[in-house]
C-alpha cells in the first residue's frame, strides 16, 4: 500500500520546510508535523512563520489546512502515520563522555522512544537528523525492545542536504535524495512519494551506513572547501594575490568547480561545526587519529580565520576600540536566513565587545530578542547588563552606521550592496573604516569616498587623500 500518511517528529528548520514541499507536491498524502514546542507549533499556525526562507511562507500558505497540518498532539499523529520522519535536533553534546564533539542523541532517543509508546500498527520510521553512522541501530533497538504483538518497524535513513537561505529551492530541485535501507519495500514507498517531483535517476539508494556516513562526509567536505579558500586568503593578503581571482582560476577546472569557494569571516551554521566535530568524533573512537587530526583542522582552520579577521579590525583602529562605536552590518551566519546559530558575527561582536567597544547592530532578519540572547548567553559573557548597555540593535543600516568609528560588515545580505555609502561616510567619525568580512562591497567607491577600507583576501590601497588646501593669498 502506498503512503498516505506522513507525521514529522520535529518542526524545526528541516522538518518545516521539508514537509511543507512533501504537502505541496503529493497532494493526495496527508502530512503531519509535530513538536514538543508549544510556541513553536502556535508560530506555524500563525500569519508570522518560526523561521525566515525565502517561498516557505507561500508553500504553507498553499497547503495549510489542506494536507498540512502543524500540531503537539504527537499521539494522533503517531497511530495515523504509515510513514514517520525523525527530524529533531542533533546538538554537540555539552556534558559527560564526548562532551563538545559526540551528536547529542537524547532527542533521537526520545522520538523513537516516543514512536514504540504509541505505535499500534507497522510504521516506516525515516532518519531524516543527522546523526552519528550507526545509530539506525539504536532506533532499532528502541522500538524492538518495546514492541507490541504484530507492530512492525522498517527503519531507513535519508538525510536532508537543503542549506538555509534556500531551502525551497534545495528541496524543489535536489541534486539527489539519498535512501539508505535494508528493506526494498519501505525504500521503494519512500522513492515514490520523492518520486512526484525528483526524476528517479535522481533518487540515490544505498545500505543504512552508507546513507548516514555520506551526510557527515558532505557536510565535511562542504566546510572543508571554505577553510581550504579561508587558508588561502591568508596567503592573498601577505603576497598581493587576490582570492577572488584565485579562486575563479582554481574553480574553472572542472575537476575543482566553483561552488563553495568563497572566501569569508568563517563558516557558521547549525551543522558544519557540529558535524565535522561529531565525524572526528567517531574516528577516534574507530581509533583513526590521523582521520580524526585532518578533520579537526578544517574547525581549527575556521577558528583561525575568524581570530585573523577580528584581530585585523582592532588592528587597523589604532590598536584600540575601547569607547569606540563600531556598526556590525548582519548578524545570521547567511543571508536570506534569520539563523545565528554558530554565526560568525557573534564571535566578531564578542571580541569587539571585550575589547571595550560600543556595538550597533542592524541584520534584516534576526530579531532584537535574539541578537541579545546570544550575546547574553553564558558562553558568551559574564555580565548580561553590561551587554544590554554596550549593544544596541538598530532598524536600519544608516542609523546603524550613524556616528560610528567603523563598519564591520558580517553578512553578505544583498540590500548591504546597495547602500548610499557616500552618505553613510559623511555621517561617521573620521577617519571612517569598513571591514569587508564578505567581500560584497565595491571598494574602489568607497575608497573615493574617503573610507579606509580592508577585506579578505586582498590588500587594499589606502583611501585617495582629499584634495590639498590652497592658499588662495599666495597665488
Ligand atoms: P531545529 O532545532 O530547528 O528543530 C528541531 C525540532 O525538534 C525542535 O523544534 C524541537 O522542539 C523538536 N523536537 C525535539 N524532540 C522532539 C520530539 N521527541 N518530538 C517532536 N519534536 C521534537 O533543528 P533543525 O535545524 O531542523 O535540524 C534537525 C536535524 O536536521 C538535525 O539533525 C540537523 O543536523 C539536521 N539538518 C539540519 C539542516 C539545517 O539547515 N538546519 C540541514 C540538514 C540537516
Ligand atoms: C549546510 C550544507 O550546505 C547543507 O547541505 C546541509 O544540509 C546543512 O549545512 P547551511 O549551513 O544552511 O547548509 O548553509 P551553507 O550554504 O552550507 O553555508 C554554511 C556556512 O558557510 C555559512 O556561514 C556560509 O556563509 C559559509 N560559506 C559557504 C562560505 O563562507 N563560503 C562559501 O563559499 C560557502
Amino acid at each position: 500500500m502506498a503512503i498516505k500518511n506522513i507525521c514529522c517528529l520535529g518542526a524545526g528548520y528541516v522538518g518545516g520546510p521539508t514537509c511543507s514541499v512533501i504537502a505541496w507536491k503529493c497532494p493526495d498524502v496527508k502530512v503531519t508535523v509535530v513538536d514538543l514546542s508549544v510556541e513553536r507549533i502556535a508560530q506555524w499556525n500563525s500569519e508570522k512563520l518560526p523561521i525566515y526562507e525565502p517561498l516557505l511562507d507561500d508553500v504553507v500558505k498553499e497547503c495549510r489546512g489542506k494536507n498540512l497540518f502543524f500540531t503537539n498532539d504527537v499521539k494522533s499523529a503517531i497511530l495515523d502515520a504509515d510513514l514517520i520522519f525523525i527530524s529533531v535536533n542533533t546538538p554537540t553534546k555539552t556534558f559527560g563522555n564526548g562532551k563538545g564533539r559526540a551528536a547529542d542523541l537524547k532527542y533521537v532517543e526520545g522520538a523513537a522512544r516516543m514512536i514504540a509508546d504509541i505505535a499500534q500498527s507497522d510504521k516506516i520510521v525515516v532518519e531524516k537528523s543527522t546523526v552519528p553512522v550507526r545509530a539506525a541501530e539504536s532506533i532499532q533497538n528502541i522500538l524492538y525492545a518495546n514492541n507490541k504483538p504484530g507492530v512492525t518497524y522498517h527503519i531507513l535513513s535519508n538525510p536532508e542536504f537543503l542549506a538555509e537561505g534556500t531551502a525551497i529551492n534545495d528541496l524543489l530541485h535536489a541534486d539527489r535524495v539519498l535512501i539508505g535501507g535494508e528493506d526494498s519495500g519501505a525504500i521503494e514507498k519512500l522513492c515514490k512519494i520523492y518520486e512526484h517531483w525528483i526524476p528517479r535517476k535522481n533518487i540515490l539508494t544505498t545500505n543504512t551506513w552508507s546513507s548516514e556516513l555520506s551526510k557527515l562526509a558532505a557536510n565535511a567536505m562542504l566546510a572543508q572547501r571554505v577553510s581550504s579558500i579561508n587558508s588561502l586568503s591568508a596567503v592573498c593578503e601577505a603576497t598581493g594575490a587576490d582570492v577572488s581571482e584565485v579562486a575563479r582560476a582554481v574553480g574553472l577546472d572542472s575537476r575543482i568547480g566553483s561552488k563553495f569557494l568563497q572566501a569569508s569571516i568563517g563558516f557558521g551554521g547549525s551543522c558544519f561545526q557540529k558535524d565535522i566535530l561529531d565525524l572526528v568524533y567517531i574516528c577516534e573512537c574507530l581509533n583513526l587519529p590521523e582521520v580524526a587530526a585532518y578533520w579537526q583542522q578544517v574547525i581549527d582552520m575556521n577558528e583561525y580565520q575568524k581570530s585573523r579577521f577580528t584581530a585585523k579590525v582592532v588592528r587597523a583602529l589604532f590598536n584600540t576600540v575601547s569607547g569606540k562605536n563600531i556598526a556590525l552590518l548582519g548578524f545570521a551566519f547567511k543571508k536570506n536566513t534569520g539563523d545565528t546559530r554558530e554565526s560568525p558575527a557573534i564571535y566578531v561582536a564578542k571580541t569587539l565587545l571585550d575589547e571595550g567597544a560600543t556595538l550597533n547592530i542592524y541584520d534584516p532578519k534576526v530579531e532584537e530578542s535574539q541578537i541579545f540572547k546570544d550575546l547574553t548567553h553564558p558562553s558568551i559573557c559574564e555580565s548580561p547588563e553590561q551587554v544590554r548597555k554596550t549593544v544596541k540593535v538598530c532598524g536600519d543600516a544608516y542609523s546603524a552606521t550613524k556616528g560610528t568609528h567603523a563598519i564591520v560588515v558580517c553578512t553578505e545580505w544583498d540590500e548591504f550592496m546597495v547602500l548610499d555609502y557616500k552618505k553613510i561616510y559623511d555621517g561617521m567619525m573620521k577617519p571612517a573604516f569598513i571591514f569587508d568580512g564578505r567581500k560584497i562591497l565595491d571598494h574602489e567607491k568607497l575608497l573615493e569616498y574617503g573610507f579606509h577600507v580592508q577585506t579578505i583576501g586582498k590588500q587594499l590601497r589606502k583611501p585617495t587623500p582629499p584634495p590639498r588646501m590652497t592658499n588662495n593669498h599666495h597665488v
